[in-house]
């Protein structure tokens, strides 16, 4: 990263910390303002977070990997969850996930070289009993098969 957008990425965040106060409180609004905007939080983000709120970098850490909606490295436009807790694992969880590494490309855990989608595994989505459930950002889709996920990615593209 250029010192100059070092600068920036500073006056940014300390806009943040000016807008939400300088105590711990504020820390998951600030976290969230950065993801909105560079839908990720460098790890130099982290640092300046941390610096600015007088805590650990390890505590703006924990935060971003206990919220699944917060990431601390870049994503694609458009984030594939495929729950892969038990109820939708014995509703065929598998061939939804082949179909959609198929399609994309890519394995689970992975973002398309076009930065279009990230395919991620999801705890319980909370439609159990009407799995295998999938979300493709804030939509989740149930009673999927692989043909039915295939044709929602290719609605996204
Ligand atoms: S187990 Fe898949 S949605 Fe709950």
């Amino acid at each position: 990263m250029l010192v100059i957008e070092k600068n920036a990425l500073s006056e940014e965040i300390e806009s943040y910390v000016k807008k939400y106060g300088d105590d711990r409180s504020s820390l998951l609004m600030i976290l969230h303002e950065i993801q909105k905007k560079h839908r990720h939080i460098s790890e130099f983000a982290q640092q300046e977070v941390a610096r600015l709120l007088n805590i650990h970098p390890v505590e703006v850490y924990s935060v971003i990997s206990f919220f699944a909606f917060l990431n601390s490295n870049p994503k694609g436009r458009n984030i594939v969850r495929i729950c892969q807790t038990i109820s939708c694992d014995m509703k065929g969880k598998k061939a939804i996930v082949q179909a959609i590494e198929r399609e994309l490309g890519i394995k689970v855990g992975e973002t398309t070289k076009n930065n279009k989608f990230t395919a991620e595994y999801a705890n319980c989505l909370g439609l159990c009993d009407m799995g295998p459930a999938m979300a493709i950002n804030d939509r989740v889709y149930t009673n999927l098969t692989p043909e039915e996920a295939v044709e929602l990615l290719g609605k996204v593209k």
